[in-house]
C-alpha cells in the first residue's frame, strides 16, 4: 500500500527556536517513519517581508542544517528549497484565479503583517495563503504538521482545493493540520506576552543555536512573582507558561516536584528556573553543536538540496501536468 503524503515548510527568516521544534519539527521527525514526507525551506514566503539577500541565503542553509541536526533524515524524506521547484509558483499562479480578494484580506496573518509593515503591504503578502496552498497541493498532501498559528491557512488551502475540484473535476485531496495525538501546540515566550518567534521577542525566545549561558540568562529572566500564599491557588499565566516549558524538557518527576511545591506554597521560583535552564541547556546543546558542524559542510548540504530538488520536482511535475490538463491548458500531446 502506498504511504500517505505529508508536506510542511519553514520560512528562512531567522534562527529556529523551541516553538518551531515542538510545533513542527518534532512531528516531522516522527512522521518520517510512516509517511511519504516532503519538507522544505519556504524562501519565497520569506520574501514577503523583504529580507536582506545577504541574510536570506545563509538562513536557507541554516534552516536545512538545523532540521537535519534535529533528527530529520534526508535519505528518508524529501528535503528541498521551495524556490528550487518552479512547479510551485506555476500552481500558485493558477490558484490565484481561485483566491478572492475579500477572503485574503480577512486572513489574520495578513491583517497582522499589514499592521506591522504598513509601508510594504505587497501582493505577495496578500496571497501568502495561496502560495502556501500551492506548496501543499503540488504533492497532493493529506497531512500538514504545523503549529496552531497555521490553522487558518490550512482551512484556506482546503477551500482552494475544493474550488479547483468543483470547477475542474476531482484533483486535490483535502489536507489537514497534523500533530501526533494531541491538539496543535503553541509554545509561549519566556515573558508570557505571546509565542516564541523567529523575528520578534528575541530576548524571550529560546533559539536552537543559543549558547549555554545565553539560555541560562534568558530563562532566569522569565517573569515570576513572590509565589502563592494560599495552598492550591490558581496559577497566573506566566507561571503556567513556565510549567508548560518545563514539561517539554524536564522529567515528569521534576515537574511533579515543583507542582507539589507550588500547591503547598513552598515553591522557590529561582530554583525552578535554574532547573529549567539546565534541562533546556541539555536539550539544546547537541542540536546546536550538530548544526554548527553541518553548516561547515556545504558540499554535503548542496548534495542534499540537489537530491531533494530532483525528488520534489518529480512529484510536482505530475500534479502540475494533471492540473493543466483539467484546466484545458495542455496543448501538446
Ligand atoms: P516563526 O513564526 O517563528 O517565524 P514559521 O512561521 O516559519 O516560524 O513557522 C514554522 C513552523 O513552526 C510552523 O509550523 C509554525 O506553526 C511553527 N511555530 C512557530 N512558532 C511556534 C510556537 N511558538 N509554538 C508552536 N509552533 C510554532
Ligand atoms: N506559512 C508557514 C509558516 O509561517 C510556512 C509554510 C509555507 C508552510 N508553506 C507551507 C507550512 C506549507 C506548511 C505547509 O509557518
Amino acid at each position: 500500500m502506498s504511504k500517505e503524503i505529508v508536506v510542511s515548510g519553514i520560512r528562512s527568516t531567522g534562527n529556529l527556536h523551541l516553538g518551531n521544534y515542538f510545533g513542527a519539527i518534532q512531528n516531522y521527525i516522527k512522521m518520517q517513519e510512516e509517511y511519504t514526507c516532503y519538507f522544505f525551506v519556504a524562501d519565497y514566503h520569506s520574501l514577503t517581508t523583504h529580507p536582506d539577500p545577504a541574510q536570506l541565503r545563509p538562513n536557507v542553509f541554516k534552516v536545512l542544517a538545523e532540521n537535519i541536526a534535529c533528527g530529520l533524515d534526508p535519505e528518508r524524506v524529501t528535503l528541498y528549497v521551495q524556490s528550487d521547484v518552479p512547479e510551485i509558483p506555476e500552481l500558485y499562479l493558477m490558484l490565484n484565479m481561485l483566491s478572492y480578494k475579500g477572503e485574503l484580506e480577512k486572513t489574520a496573518s495578513f491583517k497582522e503583517k499589514a499592521r506591522k509593515q504598513p509601508d510594504n503591504v505587497n501582493a505577495g503578502l496578500l496571497t501568502y495563503p495561496t502560495l502556501m496552498a500551492a506548496d501543499i497541493l503540488i504533492h497532493k498532501a493529506k497531512y500538514v504538521p504545523v503549529g496552531k498559528d497555521q490553522e487558518q491557512h490550512l482551512e484556506m488551502t482546503r477551500n482552494f482545493a475544493n474550488r479547483f475540484n468543483h470547477r475542474y473535476g476531482e484533483t486535490f485531496p483535502e489536507p489537514y493540520p497534523f500533530n501526533f495525538g494531541k491538539s496543535l501546540v503553541k509554545i509561549p515566550s519566556l515573558d508570557g506576552t505571546g509565542k516564541m518567534s523567529k523575528s520578534e521577542n528575541e530576548h524571550a525566545t529560546l533559539y536552537l543555536c543559543d549558547e549555554d549561558d545565553l539560555i541560562r540568562k534568558k530563562v532566569m529572566k522569565a517573569k515570576t512573582d513572590q509565589g502563592p500564599t494560599e495552598p492550591n491557588s490558581t496559577m497566573p499565566d506566566y507561571i503556567v507558561n513556565l510549567f508548560d516549558l518545563m514539561k517539554l524538557v524536564s522529567s515528569e518527576e521534576v515537574v511533579q516536584q515543583f507542582l507539589n511545591n507550588y500547591n503547598d506554597c513552598t515553591i522557590r521560583y529561582g530554583d525552578m528556573k535554574k532547573q529549567l535552564a539546565e534541562d533546556m541547556v541539555t536539550f539544546i546543546r547537541p542540536i546546536r553543536e550538530k548544526t554548527l558542524a553541518l553548516q561547515q559542510d556545504t558540499a554535503s548540504l548542496n548534495r542534499i538540496m540537489l537530491s531533494g530538488r530532483e525528488k520534489a520536482r518529480e512529484s510536482a511535475a505530475k500534479t502540475l501536468s494533471e492540473a493543466r490538463k483539467k484546466m484545458g491548458i495542455n496543448f501538446y500531446t
